[in-house]
C-alpha cells in the first residue's frame, strides 16, 4: 500500500487538474493498492492538517478543467521557519501531519517558491516529489512548465484583439503582460502578437528608445504601436538603484504599475495617444490549451512512475521534449531568466522588434 499526498501551492494556472490526474492514473496503473490525501489550500493543509481523501473519480472529468481541484495559496518561504500567529512551528506540524497520516511521499505542485519548501521538506527527511506549474515558465531545471503555453494563448489574444483597434484608431497600445521578474511570457505573447516593442525585466529600458521606435514606426507610414509590457520591465535608470532606493521609490510610486509610467512617458514626450490594457489574472485562467493538457499529464504519469518505484526527492521536468528528472536541490531558489543574449532576442531584433533597450 502506497500512501500518497498530494497538494498545489503558490498562484495557480491551467493544468495542475491535469498533471494531478496523471499522477493518479498513473500510480493506479500498478498492482499495489494506493490511498490519496488532498491537502487544502496548499502548504496551508499540511500545516494545518485540512485534508481529504480522494478516489480516483474526484479526477474523472478534470482534464480540461483549469484551477485546482485541491484550492491553493501562498506561503511565503521567507516566513515558513517563524511560528504562525498562534505560536505553531510550521516545519514541525507539516512533518507531524505527514508521519500521522503515514504518508509515503507528497506530491507536490508549484513554482519558485513551493519549490524552496518542497526541498526544505525533503532536508526534513521527508520524501517529495514535484511538479513545475507558473504561467512565468521561470523554473529553473525545466525547458518548459505547465500553464505557460495556456498563458501565452490568452496573452496573445489580447494583443490580438488590442490591433484591430489600435489600428482604427491610430493609438499607441500597452498591454500589461504577467511576470514580476522574468519576460518569457511577455516575450512569448508579444512576437506571436505582433507586438513592435517587448519590454521585459531582463533588458532594462530607455524611455527615449521607445519614443524613437514609435516614430520610426510612423515615419515608415505605420499609424499604430503595440508595446507588450512585463509587469516586471524596469527602466535603465532604475535598474541602476540598489534595491534599497528601488524599494524607496516604490513607496510613493504614482502609477497602478509600470505600464502607465510607460504610458505617461510617452504621453509627456511625444504627442501619441496611449492606451493600457491589463488582462491580469485571465493569464491564468479557464481551460488549458492542448500543449499543457499533454505535456502535464506526461509529466504526472512520470511522477507516478517514480512513485511506485520509490524514487523520491525529485522534480520531473522537460529538456529537449524529453521528460527528466531533476534533483530538488538543483532547483530549488533558482530563476530561470530570458538571457539578453538568447538567440530568440536576437532573431526577435531582427525581426523589427525593439526591447527599448
Ligand atoms: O507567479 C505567477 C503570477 O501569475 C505572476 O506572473 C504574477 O506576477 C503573480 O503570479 C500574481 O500573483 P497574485 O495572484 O498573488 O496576485
Amino acid at each position: 500500500m502506497k500512501r500518497i499526498g498530494m497538494l498545489t501551492s503558490g498562484g495557480d494556472c491551467q493544468a495542475l487538474n491535469a498533471a494531478m490526474r496523471g499522477v493518479v492514473k498513473s500510480v493506479s496503473n500498478h498492482d499495489e493498492d494506493v490511498e490519496i490525501y488532498g491537502f487544502e489550500d496548499g502548504y496551508k493543509g499540511l500545516i494545518y492538517g485540512n485534508f481529504r481523501m480522494l478516489t480516483s473519480k474526484d479526477f474523472s472529468g478534470i482534464l480540461t478543467v483549469g484551477g485546482t481541484i485541491l484550492g491553493s495559496s501562498r506561503t511565503p518561504f521567507k516566513t515558513i521557519r517563524e511560528p504562525d500567529e498562534n505560536g505553531l512551528d510550521k516545519v514541525e506540524a507539516m512533518k507531524q501531519n505527514y508521519y500521522k497520516l503515514k504518508l509515503d511521499c507528497l506530491v507536490i505542485l508549484g513554482g519558485n517558491g513551493t519549490h524552496k519548501t518542497a526541498n526544505l521538506l525533503r532536508e526534513e527527511g521527508l520524501n517529495v516529489v514535484t511538479l513545475p506549474k507558473t504561467i512565468d515558465n521561470d523554473l529553473y531545471g525545466t525547458d518548459m512548465t505547465f500553464g505557460f503555453q495556456s498563458a501565452v494563448d490568452i496573452a496573445t489574444d489580447a494583443i490580438d484583439c488590442i490591433h484591430t483597434t489600435a489600428a482604427s484608431h491610430g493609438r499607441v497600445f500597452i498591454v500589461e503582460v504577467m511576470g514580476h521578474k522574468v519576460g518569457w511570457l511577455t516575450l512569448n505573447a508579444g512576437m506571436a502578437g505582433g507586438a513592435d516593442i517587448i519590454l521585459i525585466p531582463e533588458i532594462p529600458y530607455d524611455i527615449d528608445s521607445i519614443i524613437n521606435a514609435i516614430e520610426a514606426r510612423h515615419k515608415r507610414g505605420s499609424k499604430f504601436t503595440i508595446l507588450a509590457v512585463a509587469e516586471g520591465a524596469i527602466s535603465k535608470e532604475v535598474a541602476a538603484m540598489s534595491k534599497k532606493e528601488q524599494k524607496k521609490r516604490l513607496e510613493n510610486y504614482p502609477y497602478p504599475s509600470v505600464s502607465y509610467e510607460v504610458a505617461d512617458q510617452i504621453q509627456k514626450k511625444s504627442n501619441y495617444e496611449v492606451r493600457v490594457t491589463v488582462p491580469g489574472h485571465t493569464q491564468r485562467g479557464g481551460s488549458p490549451c492542448p500543449y499543457d493538457r499533454v505535456f502535464a499529464s506526461r509529466l504526472g504519469s512520470e511522477a507516478g512512475e517514480l512513485i511506485m518505484n520509490g524514487e523520491y526527492g525529485f522534480m520531473v521536468g522537460i529538456k529537449n521534449r524529453e521528460i527528466i528528472k531533476v534533483p530538488l536541490e538543483d532547483v530549488a531558489g533558482k530563476l530561470k531568466y530570458v538571457s539578453p543574449d538568447a538567440s530568440i532576442i536576437h532573431e526577435a531584433k531582427m525581426l523589427g522588434i525593439s526591447f527599448g533597450d
